[in-house]
């Protein structure tokens, strides 16, 4: 059965605390929390702050997605927030090796992000260390935007490599997810799906989170 990680990024933040329940009412999986620095990406979002505001809310794993230039800078403050898995870009980090295994030492697990032209080969001698391996299915920098269906030759590169090398991670897709394309992501071998607009942009965001379940069988 696939994990739905509904994003806040999408939600009402005047009473974020109440969106937060929601959708763990509504048999959410984790809470995906989008942080963005307006540099890596063309976005402000959220800081630790709001992890921090969200952690006594909710027992649901808290799966922050840091869209930020040397993610390094900020591991400890999110771990120390309440983060469950902090994830970082290839893309934003000279030495990805090295901020897995500082995340690692914080006792949070550890995700690797590919925005959507970076290949797999990126981070291939990285994988083994990897709790989580994000594949962005849109641009990253803002909800609402169309699934980039070219990324999913990705996802299954992924889930070949896991099962050839009995790599652990789980693979999480991000973007552009809704009832239309969540089962591309899962056939393929997606296990996580983090939806913000198609569940937050709904009234009931508890039929939200099933139909995508629903539709990924
Ligand atoms: C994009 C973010 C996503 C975003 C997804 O930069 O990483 O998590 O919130 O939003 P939807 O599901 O609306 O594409
Ligand atoms: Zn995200």
């Amino acid at each position: 059965m696939v994990k739905i990680a509904p994003s806040i990024l999408s939600a009402d933040f005047s009473k974020l605390g109440d969106e937060v329940r929601e959708v763990e009412k509504g048999g959410a999986d984790y809470i995906h929390i989008d942080v963005m620095d307006g540099m890596f990406v063309p976005n402000i979002t959220m800081g630790a702050l709001v992890v921090e505001a969200i952690r006594p809310v909710t027992s649901l794993t808290l799966d922050v997605h840091l869209m930020i230039e040397q993610p390094e800078r900020y591991v400890e403050s999110f771990a120390k927030a309440g983060a469950d898995i902090i994830s970082v870009h290839v893309e934003a980090t000279k030495h990805l090796h090295r901020t897995i295994q500082l995340i690692k030492s914080t006792g949070v697990k550890a995700g690797i992000v590919l925005n959507p032209h970076t290949p797999v080969e990126a981070i291939r001698h990285c994988l083994s260390e990897a709790d989580l391996v994000l594949v962005m299915t849109v641009n990253p920098g803002f909800g609402g935007q169309s699934f980039i269906k070219e990324t999913v030759t990705k996802i299954k590169e992924l889930n070949e490599l896991r099962n050839h090398e009995r790599y652990s991670y789980e693979i999480e897709v991000d973007g552009g997810v809704t009832d239309e394309t969540i089962a591309l992501c899962t056939n393929a071998g997606a296990d996580v799906a983090v939806a913000g607009s198609y569940v937050y942009g709904k009234n009931d965001r508890g039929a939200a989170i099933q139909s995508l379940k629903k539709a990924a069988k």
